[in-house]
């Protein structure tokens, strides 16, 4: 049991952004106050928001006495730095100054973490204080801890997430109201999911530092941004989005990140010929059938699923976005970090021992749904069969669809194909493509997707 908040001197809680996480962040801390000092064993005492402009308007839960454009000032009295502004810098300067002055830091700061987190830990490291993330990813969801703590004596295999809540309430609305992609983001701005800049949300760049972070962890190899394939959700159509309700699936964008032992171990996840062995960590818009948990995840939520060897399939689901939901994510860190000041200990270090290869995304293996249009007549379909087979990609069904409403091929002599490909390198899939792409008889590649869960 914490000793009694009395006993222990205050901690000094420095903040650092007051925006859709910052104003939460600073409500919870002053709401919870008496409840927070019982958990910890100390009073937390909020000494300062640094924020752009103090002037600006703020919730009317923010005590405006606390507000301060010194960042710098206000870091330099901090026991705890809780970072929640976002950016690079001065974000990373102001964390790096923290933790030389030996305080603890708590971020959120997912695209500082998957660009430069290495800088941070190893400061942190060296200091010996605490450094903690668990907002970075998927917002109020525990799955930095349990990754990096609860799976520890386990071999993680594989991380499928939906960890952006933008793209997947943009995703869920095209499907269920048949609202458009911009009228979608803006909703998803409006109620605080996006990014300040949506680019990020809808390029992938997001979810592809969470990938990043999840990958670190999940495979004790340093992974950064650059070492994620990232495509987001900017060429998703209302058409892929009705043909995959058509075809028993629904369209998400993933963030993967799996190791792959290469064939000759013969236990590689989504093995296939010539695979080689490293982790894969990429982000894409798949379609996910129906009978999958993530198919499920709805709305802004979040949710990942985890395969380790021992524990089998885990499924971690909640709010990804938000601001409550984000600081209740920090407030727990804080929490743990407080906990560590008041009885000692500090929390687990970066762990990058097993330097696994990072494979490229052409090594990344999957299924694909091919549609295509193609003239109406006999032999076409076994000249696109045996395109595929000659770049070693199994078909693993066609069908020639012609639901109305879908399938909006209204021109006589022209047919619409739907492949489907047992799992195969990406590689190989590109050159397939061009090659059908090639052949006389077919008119154009409407959608290349990705399937994944199945
Ligand atoms: P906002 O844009 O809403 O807030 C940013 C805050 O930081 C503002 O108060 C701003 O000041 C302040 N700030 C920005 N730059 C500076 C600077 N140079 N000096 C001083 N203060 C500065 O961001 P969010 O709250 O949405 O996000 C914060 C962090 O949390 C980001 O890293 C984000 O990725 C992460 N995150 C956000 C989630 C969300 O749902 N929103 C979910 C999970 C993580 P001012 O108010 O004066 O402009
Ligand atoms: N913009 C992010 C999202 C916020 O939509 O999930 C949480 O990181």
């Amino acid at each position: 049991m914490p000793p009694a908040a009395e006993s222990h001197p205050p901690l000094r809680v420095a903040l650092l952004g007051c925006g859709v996480v910052g104003t939460q962040v600073a409500r919870l801390l002053t709401e919870q106050a008496d409840d927070l000092a019982s958990r910890v064993g100390a009073r937390l005492e909020l000494v300062g928001i640094a924020v752009r402009n103090a002037a600006a308007p703020r919730a009317s839960s923010v005590d405006r006495s606390l507000l301060t454009e010194d960042a710098e000032g206000l870091v330099a009295r901090a026991d705890i730095v809780v970072e929640v502004m976002g950016g690079t810098e001065p974000a990373r300067s102001l964390l790096l100054r923290a933790i030389d002055a030996g305080a603890a830091v708590v971020t959120a700061n997912k695209a500082l973490l998957a660009e430069d987190g290495p800088t941070l830990y190893k400061a942190a490291d060296a200091a010996g204080v605490d450094i903690y993330f668990e907002a970075a990813v998927a917002g109020a969801i525990p799955i930095v801890r349990p990754v990096r703590e609860s799976l520890a004596g386990d071999r993680v295999r594989r991380v499928l997430g939906i960890v952006n809540g933008t793209t997947n309430y943009v995703l869920d609305q095209m499907a269920t109201t048949g609202m458009d992609l911009e009228e979608a983001v803006k909703e998803a701005q409006d109620l605080g999911y996006a990014e300040a800049d949506p680019t990020a949300d809808v390029e992938g760049y997001d979810a592809a530092a969470k990938a990043a972070i999840l990958a670190s962890l999940a495979f004790h190899t340093r992974v950064s941004l650059d070492d994620v394939a990232r495509e987001g959700i900017m060429s998703v159509t209302a058409e892929d989005v009705a043909w995959a309700a058509q075809t028993g699936h629904v369209i998400k964008l993933l963030a993967i990140a799996e190791l792959r032992e290469g064939t000759s171990a013969g236990t590689s996840v989504g093995a296939a010929a010539g695979a080689p062995a490293g982790v894969s960590v990429r982000v894409h818009p798949a379609l996910v059938p129906t009978s999958h948990p993530l198919a499920n995840v709805r709305g802004s939520f979040n949710a990942v699923f985890v395969e380790a060897e021992s524990a089998g399939e885990l499924m971690f689901y909640g709010r990804g976005a938000g601001g409550a939901p984000t600081a209740s994510a920090v407030l727990g860190d804080v929490v743990s970090a407080a906990r560590h000041r008041v009885l000692g200990g500090k929390g687990p270090q970066e762990s990058t021992y097993a330097e696994l290869a990072i494979l490229p995304a052409s090594a990344a293996v999957t299924r694909y749904q091919v549609r295509l249009e193609v003239d109406d007549r006999p032999g076409v379909l076994a000249q696109v069969a045996h395109a595929l087979a000659e770049h070693g990609v199994s078909i693993e069904a066609v069908r020639q669809p012609t639901a109305p409403g879908v399938s909006d091929v209204a021109e006589p002599g022209v047919a619409e194909l739907l492949i489907t490909t047992h799992a195969a390198p990406e590689s190989a899939l590109s050159a397939t493509v061009a090659a059908v792409a090639g052949l006389e008889p077919v008119r154009t590649i409407t959608s290349v997707l990705r399937v994944e869960g199945a």
